[in-house]
């Protein structure tokens, strides 16, 4: 028993976010406590910081302005981290929220330094999310940024926001564009942002994080399985992707009209913002009933889908993925 004590090797864990409000820092928080409570591990919290603060709650035009940056994966100034990037670490997880289904400009930026360059090269890593519910494309991007640095993502655990698809659409803009929560309108719109139930639940992947450690067995895609750490939305995957598209073709347009904060933008961002509304409210809720009765057709692909989305945690406890 000693012996076997002896020879257990002290854990390196890094933990790299940022948020706005301290909703995902609470989630980390809760993911990681078990590692943290864990005398074989040493956990290192990393939050990243923009030179230039994005501001929170955000003004109107300010708030749509961000998003030519964010599909494009433009990066922003950051200010250098406070650790050694010439560090190692058995793993690392990256908290990240979404930004018009990309990930936050920080993280973006982060992604695109050599800091991690040199920090995430053959490590595992782990990206846990809080967003509305719409991340599907935002993975789509941080796996590939992952993979350009050659890092190895074995996991993946993702939070939405309580109030459903729908409401949602209404309630987190109103949240991030006055800095209230709600609910609003007697509880028609409820309360925007991640449940506290599933935040404290998140407890659940440190602890089968430390069992691995402590088994020393490798860190591999099975990492966070049948946890249920990820829902993928089958009616989002098409949306997600129309949505993508639509913001590239706009982006392109704006950032060839200036840069952020820009005065030319502004007019072009007027017009967009109309179109958007006009989107959201006529040809989403369309095209998700058209995809509703199509459903019988289209199960088995919609269901490729799903697995490869859910990838790599899977998102039925007890049978990942494959639901
Ligand atoms: C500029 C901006 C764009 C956002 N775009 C998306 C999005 O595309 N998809 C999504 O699910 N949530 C989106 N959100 C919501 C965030 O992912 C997140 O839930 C919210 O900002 C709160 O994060 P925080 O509590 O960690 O600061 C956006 C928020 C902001 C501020």
């Amino acid at each position: 028993m000693f012996a076997a004590r002896a020879i257990r090797s002290m854990k390196k864990v890094l933990v790299i976010h940022f948020s706005q409000t301290g909703q995902l820092d609470r989630a980390a928080e809760h993911f990681t406590r078990p590692l943290v409570e864990a005398t074989d591990v040493d956990v290192t919290f990393e939050q990243l910081q923009p030179v230039d603060p994005f501001p929170f709650p955000w003004p109107f035009l300010r708030f749509l302005d961000a998003f030519p940056e964010c599909i494009y994966l433009d990066p922003p100034p950051i200010r250098p981290l406070s650790i050694d990037p010439g560090a190692t670490y058995d793993l690392v997880v990256i908290a990240y929220q979404v930004w018009f289904l990309s990930p936050a400009l920080p993280v973006t930026a982060f992604m695109q330094s050599d800091a991690a360059r040199k920090l995430l090269a053959d490590t595992p890593v782990i990206t846990l999310i809080a967003c509305r519910n719409m991340w599907l494309m935002a993975q789509e991007a941080m796996k590939t940024m992952l993979a350009d640095i050659g890092a190895r993502l074995v996991g993946n655990a993702v939070l939405i926001d309580a109030a459903g698809s729908f409401l949602s659409l209404f309630a987190t803009p109103l949240w991030v564009l006055s800095g209230n929560k709600g609910p609003r309108f007697g509880g028609l719109i409820p309360r925007a942002g991640v449940s506290d139930a599933d935040i404290d639940a998140c407890d659940r992947f440190g602890r089968r994080i430390v069992d691995r450690f402590r088994s020393e067995a490798p860190l591999d895609q099975s990492l966070l399985s049948g946890l249920g750490a990820v829902t993928v939305d089958e009616k989002l995957i098409s949306s997600e992707r129309m949505a993508r598209r639509g913001f590239r073709a706009w982006g392109k347009l704006l950032r060839a009209l200036g840069p952020p904060g820009s005065n030319r933008r502004k007019p072009v961002l007027i017009v967009y913002s109309v179109f958007l509304v006009t989107f959201l409210l006529t040809f989403l809720p369309i095209s998700m009933l058209i995809k509703k009765l199509a459903a019988p057709l289209t199960r088995r692909r919609i269901a490729e889908q799903k697995h490869y989305f859910s990838q790599p945690s899977g998102m039925t406890p007890g049978n990942p993925g494959r639901e």
